[in-house]
């Protein structure tokens, strides 16, 4: 007799992170986890110096963040729940809607952790392939089934960088069943707010009890070491999630650091700025005939070459230079490698290595 877990979880292949390190490397440039280059929001740093107690348990209604959040974006403060990175929202939403046999559908070329939180509560995956890597909602939309209970769409697309516009997405919403949950995670937002065609998830999910919007703190507002995100909920699709959450689930340095980053309008906007500006002048340095460059709405480049091999090569090339690339085959994207946009140095030596390689 063996101990054996939910036959389930051992289907599952464990999430690898981004590489953060290169042996005998003297330097590391860590463009493998799509983090802020400019370090963290230095607001969010500044209120942690000022308020720290690590002996007290943090407030676990996260009563002041989540006010805070509601003011910023004109949102009902009942109707978000937070939670350690929106990576636990995930999965908060999996365990509480999906059961064994349910369906859990996300275009193919999207964020890992959909499928490994759907598979934990026994939810069956379901892939749907992009159009030019970009996630098809006819597509979604023809898939659905009578066990389909949550569609996750990425908006932009996590690795690809593509993103559905507004008026597409209304008419996914409409055409969907009116019980099956969507998720729009908005992980990416700010860094498209300048694309004049791109619409964040709120104003969408502001008047609607179908839909939810997740953010996360870990990308533009630089506290992914901290973890924090949240999810803009339907009430009751909040009361559930209160229902579920661990009591503590987001610490106090957390909280404090979450409140400080929401007040940093100068960082935000000169982390959106500077992204735009070296993601093309980044995209533009490496498009050549041997390179795909997808356009990317976000703060990384989806990168593809000729096959999978020369991929892994440039890779491992980089990675002797200290320069850290996130490979793409967990993504089934193998010939692909996505590159964060990091400093502007960073980038002119990430371009210069890829051009040594290529030759
Ligand atoms: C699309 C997407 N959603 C969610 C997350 C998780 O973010 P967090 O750090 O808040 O858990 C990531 C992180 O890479 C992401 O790319």
């Amino acid at each position: 007799m063996k101990i054996q877990p939910n036959p389930a979880i051992l289907d599952i292949a464990a999430y690898v992170g981004g590489e953060s390190k290169a042996d005998g490397a003297a330097r590391i440039i860590k463009l493998s986890s799509n983090e802020n280059p400019f370090g963290a929001s230095p607001k969010a740093l500044e209120a942690l110096s000022r308020d720290l107690h690590l002996e007290k348990y943090p407030d676990g209604n996260c009563t002041e963040l989540r006010k805070t959040i509601a003011k910023k974006f004109g949102l009902e403060e009942s109707r978000i729940v937070c939670g350690a990175g929106s990576d636990e929202i995930i999965g908060m939403l999996c365990k509480a809607y999906v059961s064994l046999g349910d369906e859990v559908l996300y275009a193919t070329h999207s964020f890992l952790m959909y499928g490994i939180f759907a598979k934990t509560c026994g939810g069956v995956p379901v892939e749907i392939p992009e159009k030019n890597l970009t996630p098809d909602l006819d597509a979604i939309l023809a898939s659905v089934t009578p066990k389909t209970k949550i569609v996750f769409l990425t908006n932009p697309n996590n690795p690809t960088g593509s993103y559905n516009k507004p008026a597409e997405i209304k008419k996914f919403r409409e055409a969907l069943r009116p019980d099956i949950l969507l998720i729009l995670d908005d992980a990416y937002a700010e860094y498209a707010s300048l694309e004049p065609s791109y619409e964040n998830g709120f104003n969408f999910a502001k008047g609607r009890d179908d839909v939810v919007v997740l953010r996360t703190f870990s990308k533009i507002f630089g506290l992914a070491g901290l973890r924090l995100g949240y999810g803009y909920c339907p009430a009751e699709v909040a009361d559930v999630l209160n229902r579920v959450r661990g009591p503590f689930n987001v610490s106090a340095p957390a909280q404090v650091a979450g409140i400080g980053a929401l007040g940093d309008d100068a960082f935000i906007e000169r982390s959106i700025n500077h992204n735009k500006e070296w993601r093309e002048w980044t995209a533009k340095e490496l498009a050549s005939n041997r390179l795909k460059v997808w356009p990317s709405a976000a703060n990384f480049l989806l990168v593809s070459f000729d096959t999978a091999d020369t991929a892994e090569n440039c890779r491992q090339h980089l990675k002797g230079k200290g320069i850290l690339v996130r490979q793409m085959g967990a993504y089934k994207l193998p010939e692909s490698l996505r590159i964060s946009i990091g400093t502007g140095e960073e980038m002119q030596l990430a371009c210069a290595a890829i051009k040594e390689f290529l030759g």
